[in-house]
C-alpha cells in the first residue's frame, strides 16, 4: 500500500530526500472517489517519474454550493487500494486545518480563462482550484503535475497560472477516459438512474456528431443546434451550454485554421454533466 501523510512536514521529508536523491516526482491533484479516468493520470506520471504523489484533498474553496461539498463522497480506503495497483509512492490526504489554517488569506485567481462558461455558472470556483493547485505544488515540490482533458477549462486555468506565476511545474494533459458508450467518466455518474445512464452516452455522441458535421462545413450554429436538439429529444432536462471555443483562451472563436473544442454542460437525472471534444 503506499504510505498516507497528513500533514505537510511529513510529505516535505519524503519529497525532500526523493529530489536530493535527483528523482523526478509527479503529482495527481484529485478529490478522491477515485474511477479509471483518476487512476490513468497516475499511470502516465507513473510511466514518466521516478515518484508518483496522488493527493486526496476536497477543497472547500472550490465549491460554491456547502451541500455539494458536504454531499461530496469520500471512499478513502476503496482510493488507496485502486492507487495502490498503480502504484504511487504516497498519498498526500491532508484535513482542511491542514491546508487551509487559521489566518489564511491569499486568494490565487486567473483572469480570463476562469471567466466564461464553468466559471460564469461557478462563482469564484476557479479562484478555489487555482489557489490549492498552486498550494499542491507548493507543498509536493513536484516537477509534473497532471490533469485531465475531462475539465477543459479547468487544465487551461492550470497551464496559464504555471506560466503566469513562472511556477517549475510541467503540466501533462491526459486524455478524457469514457465508458463504452462515450460517457466520460466522473465521480457524479454513479448519481443516475438506470433510464438516465442508459441515454447518458448520447451527449458525447451528440457532441461528436457536431464537431465532424462543422469539419465538413456545416456552420457552427446549425451544428450546435441539432446537438442539442438531440440531447434534449433524448429526454435530458437542460443543455445549459454548448459552445465552441478557442481551445487555448476559451473565448468564442469561429477561426477552424486555430485550435477550438465544443464544451458542453447538460443537466440529466438532476446531475449536472460535463464533457468537451476537440473540432
Ligand atoms: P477531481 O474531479 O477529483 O479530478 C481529478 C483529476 O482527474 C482532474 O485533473 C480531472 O480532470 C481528472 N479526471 C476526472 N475524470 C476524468 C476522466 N474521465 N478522464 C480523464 N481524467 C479525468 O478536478 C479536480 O478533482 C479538482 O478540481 C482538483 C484539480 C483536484 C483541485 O482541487
Amino acid at each position: 500500500m503506499p504510505v498516507i501523510v497528513r500533514t505537510v512536514a511529513d510529505l516535505r521529508a519524503h519529497t525532500r530526500a526523493w529530489r536530493a536523491a535527483g528523482e523526478v516526482i509527479g503529482v495527481v491533484p484529485t478529490m478522491g472517489a477515485l474511477h479509471d479516468g483518476h487512476l490513468s493520470l497516475a499511470r502516465a506520471a507513473r510511466r514518466d517519474c521516478d515518484r508518483v504523489i496522488t493527493t486526496i484533498f476536497v477543497n472547500p474553496m472550490q465549491f460554491n454550493n456547502p451541500d455539494d461539498l458536504l454531499k461530496y463522497p469520500r471512499t478513502e480506503e476503496a482510493d488507496a487500494a485502486l492507487l495502490a495497483t498503480v502504484p504511487v509512492d504516497l498519498i498526500f490526504a491532508p484535513a482542511p486545518e491542514e491546508v487551509y489554517p487559521e489566518g489564511f488569506k491569499t486568494v490565487v485567481s486567473v483572469a480570463g480563462v476562469s471567466e466564461p462558461l464553468e466559471g460564469r455558472m461557478r462563482p469564484g470556483h476557479f479562484d478555489g482550484v487555482a489557489t490549492v493547485v498552486t498550494k499542491l505544488f507548493g507543498m509536493t515540490l513536484a516537477d509534473r503535475g497532471y490533469f485531465g482533458q475531462k475539465d477543459w477549462q479547468q487544465l487551461q486555468v492550470v497551464l496559464r497560472l504555471v506560466r503566469d506565476l513562472n511556477m517549475a511545474v510541467q503540466i501533462v494533459g491526459c486524455e478524457t477516459i469514457r465508458e463504452a458508450d462515450g460517457l466520460a467518466m466522473s465521480s457524479r455518474n454513479v448519481r443516475l438512474t438506470a433510464a438516465g445512464r442508459a441515454k447518458a452516452g448520447v451527449l458525447y455522441a451528440a457532441i461528436t456528431a457536431a464537431a465532424e458535421d462543422i469539419r465538413a462545413g456545416q456552420s457552427d450554429r446549425m451544428a450546435i443546434r441539432e446537438a442539442a436538439e438531440a440531447i434534449r429529444a433524448a429526454g435530458f432536462e437542460r443543455v445549459e451550454y454548448i459552445e465552441l471555443r478557442d481551445a487555448a483562451t476559451l473565448m468564442p472563436s469561429d477561426d477552424p485554421a486555430s485550435p477550438r473544442r465544443m464544451l458542453a454542460a447538460v443537466w440529466l437525472d438532476g446531475v449536472r454533466l460535463i464533457d468537451n471534444i476537440p473540432v
